[in-house]
């Protein structure tokens, strides 16, 4: 079966967050079951930097008002269709925001360029090659099944996955003539949406079928409070609404051969970490000690709970715990944690900035990873921290519920649990966490075997892998 895939970032190529790692990863884990993927991206400059030998595929003199050029290029193990519109993707800041933080006047034309793209290769306008079925991912690529439902194309099966609802790409009434969509189109069994325009929102009423990145999360977004506006669009899909938890990417995440890990080590030989948890002391000024280093690693924002973590800085050291985070994001955040960093020198080690070689040792040297999300449709760290015998301490939501295995009396009994999930995401709450964790980090038997178990949890694509695959084989004609 031949698929394209549609991401606004792909790993390697360029990452922003946890859709990069999963756009990257599923087409390789796809290919075991006969599934052959191309996937189509915005020629954003550090894309265009890396990319040798491409081929010309397609080009348009006027895609959405500029003109655009699909280039193909195999890049480690993918199959990437660049979508190359200097005019939309050429610019100095980031994939969505600019230089200052904002986001670009124009992210959806940018994105609807990229959505109409595909639906053209999907018409078969790309010479000597046409997918068997569609797959879009988040709000930037949401508009693929609205352009193929209006366009004159060959009725191909689409699937659109939720990364985050959190994120739908809504826009003013008055961007609608520049969509060049039948006036039709503007209507609520579309992307009309309470007068204004939702780029998500067309996606979800247009796709064949909807997935989203965990069984938890999939029953979540059918409530007010995660479905954030759109539950009852939702709701009104569910018969074709899937959770499908996301796997990581095995070879990429494994503490064993991991290259920017600097003791490289597995179940057996879990001491090794100690040289990678000196090296995270070093980085970060923790006095070299045996205190716990609970990590984080995550945009700092409100999704991720990172206030509450500012606000129990304090609590955290006098119970005797260091702190280790790395990220970017709110100012006023970051400004709270580096203010807590200075009040607690040896402590408190604080890294604004995204460092992917970092984020990697850091799941290899630090005693545990805390994410105290209020929603978090998937999350990858805990599944990075499972692997890499990094405890997860994980707030019970989305699809941190689904992979992380309390350690109460009767999973540590059972030699099943693998982290601790706590609730709500209060300061109290996660306190509370805390407690427990040193608790069990005193007796260094229960916490090895909280990490053995974590590191022996499947967290491949593998089972989710064929999940998608069947769900592709469901929706495509027969006979594919
Ligand atoms: P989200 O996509 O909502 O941010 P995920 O947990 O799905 O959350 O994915 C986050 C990804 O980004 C992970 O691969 C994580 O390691 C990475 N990451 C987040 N912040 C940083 C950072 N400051 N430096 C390096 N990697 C980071
Ligand atoms: C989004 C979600 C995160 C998920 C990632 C990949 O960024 O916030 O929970 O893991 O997408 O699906």
């Amino acid at each position: 079966m031949k698929v394209l895939s549609v991401a606004s970032e792909v790993f390697p190529l360029i990452k922003t967050g946890g859709l990069a790692d999963v756009a990257g990863a599923l087409p390789i884990a796809l290919k075991r079951f006969g599934i052959e993927t191309k996937t189509l991206m915005p020629g954003y400059p550090a894309v265009m930097k890396v990319i040798r030998d491409p081929v010309v595929r397609l080009q348009f003199d006027d895609l959405l008002g500029a003109p655009a050029t699909v280039l193909e290029v195999e890049y480690e193990g993918l199959d990437i269709l660049v979508l190359d519109a200097p005019a939309y993707y050429d610019r100095a800041g980031g994939p969505y925001l600019d230089h200052t933080g904002k986001d670009y006047a124009d992210n959806w034309r940018r994105f609807a360029a990229l959505s109409l793209a595909a639906a053209e290769i999907a018409a078969g306008l790309m010479p000597d090659w046409r997918p068997d079925l569609v797959h879009a991912h988040d709000w930037q690529a949401a508009m693929t099944p609205v352009y193929m439902r209006y366009y004159p194309t060959p009725e191909l099966p689409t699937v659109l996955t939720i990364h985050n609802m959190a994120f739908q790409g809504q826009f003013s009434a008055d961007i609608f003539p520049s969509l060049r969509l039948p006036p039709h189109a503007f209507s609520t069994e579309s992307i009309e949406y309470y007068g204004h325009i939702g780029f998500l929102k067309g996606g979800l009423q247009t796709a064949h079928a909807i997935t989203t990145v965990s069984p938890t999360y999939a029953e979540e977004i059918l409530t007010n409070a995660f479905g954030m506006g759109l539950e009852g669009v939702i709701a009104s899909r569910r018969d074709v609404l899937h959770g499908i938890v996301n796997g990581i990417d095995a070879e990429v995440w494994n503490p064993a051969t991991d290259p920017v890990v600097h003791t490289h080590y597995g179940v057996t030989t879990l001491k090794n970490r100690e040289e990678n948890r000196k090296s995270i002391a070093e980085f970060f000024r923790l006095h070299d000690d045996r205190a716990p280093i609970f990590s984080i690693i995550s945009r700092l924002t409100w999704q991720k709970g990172m206030d509450v973590i500012a606000a129990t800085s304090d609590a955290i050291v006098a119970l005797g715990g260091k702190l280790a985070v790395l990220g970017s994001g709110d100012p006023a955040l970051e400004g709270s944690l580096l203010a807590a960093a200075a009040r607690h020198p040896g402590r408190i080690g604080v890294s604004i900035g995204y460092n992917e070689p970092m984020s990697h040792l850091m799941q290899a040297g630090c005693d545990a990873i805390i994410i105290p999300s209020r929603f978090e449709p998937c999350g990858l760290t805990q599944l990075y921290g499972l692997r890499y015998g990094c405890v997860p301490i994980v707030a019970r939501t989305g699809g941190l519920n689904d992979t992380v295995i309390d350690a109460n009396h009767a999973a540590l009994a059972a030699k099943v649990a693998t982290g601790i999930q706590f609730s709500p995401v209060t300061a109290e709450g996660m306190l509370q966490a805390i407690r427990r964790a040193l608790h069990l980090f005193a007796d260094q038997k229960v916490w090895t075997q909280l990490q053995k178990q974590g590191m022996k949890s499947d967290v491949s694509w593998e089972k989710s892998a064929e999940r998608y695959a069947a769900l592709y084989s469901s929706l495509a004609p027969k006979g594919k």
